[in-house]
């Protein structure tokens, strides 16, 4: 199964995505999870992809392709996996359908900027796994630590309000049209299906609502 989840910032594609791949035993691969773990080891690409992440723009459409071109080769994801963040544009797109990396699902998860603003704020995340927490939403069972190590948990750089508006009116122009890129995929793909979702309301309501559509 090879899924991709589509969807604004904060849309819940990172706590959507760890359900699917804990149910479906495949990995995730989110690109923002990648650049991060790059800004926080410190290597000429995070620090490159810092300056662009903090101001909510995108990083180069060939640096992200080389990333996930080399990362779907790995053993793990023989049985499949779980694209979150990744393809955001239409040349990304363009890049796996060349790369002959074909997609069962593709869903849309959609949810609207003043709600998305909102989620930001409270979020916290366990860097090294890309968990990802709401202090209201979806708590963890001790305030601060991750529910499976106990580590802390930290907030993100680029959920301050600014750069989240920035992020959803990048999200716009740049990924929404990928919403008709994936219909017609759907369409000329036998096999591939494009689903949108209602991304508001409860997280575990929202999860089984994207189970049904795996069977
Ligand atoms: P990335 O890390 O992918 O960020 P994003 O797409 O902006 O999405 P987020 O991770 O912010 O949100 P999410 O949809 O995962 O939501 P979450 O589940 O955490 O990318 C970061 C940056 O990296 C980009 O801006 C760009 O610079 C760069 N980048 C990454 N990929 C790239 C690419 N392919 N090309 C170019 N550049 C790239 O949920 C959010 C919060 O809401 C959490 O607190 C959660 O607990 C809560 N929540 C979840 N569901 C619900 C619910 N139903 N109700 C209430 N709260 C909820
Ligand atoms: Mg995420």
């Amino acid at each position: 199964m090879r899924i991709v989840l589509l969807g604004g910032p904060g849309a819940g594609k990172g706590t959507q995505g760890d359900y699917v791949c804990d149910y479906l035993q495949i990995p995730k691969i989110s690109t923002g999870d990648m650049l991060r773990a790059a800004v926080n080891a410190g290597t000429k690409l995070g620090k490159a992809a810092k300056t662009v992440m903090d101001a909510g723009d995108l990083v180069s459409d060939d640096i992200i392709l080389g990333l996930v071109r080399e990362r779907v080769q790995d053993q793990d994801c023989k049985k499949g996996f779980l694209l979150d963040g990744f393809p955001r544009t239409i040349a990304q797109a363009e890049g796996l359908a060349a790369a002959k990396i074909d997609l069962d699902l593709i869903i849309e998860i959609r949810v609207d900027d003043e709600e998305i603003v909102q989620r930001m704020s409270g979020r916290w995340v366990h860097p090294p796994s890309g968990r990802t927490y709401h202090s209201v939403y979806n708590p963890p069972r001790k305030v601060g630590l991750d529910d499976l190590t106990g580590e802390p948990l930290t907030q993100r750089d680029d959920d301050q309000e600014a750069t989240v508006r920035k992020r959803l009116s990048v999200y716009q122009k740049q990924t929404k049209p990928l919403v008709n890129w994936y219909t017609k995929y759907a369409d000329a793909n036998v096999g591939a299906s494009f689903t949108q979702i209602n991304g508001v309301g409860d997280v575990n309501d929202i999860k089984l609502k994207i189970f049904s559509l795996l069977s």
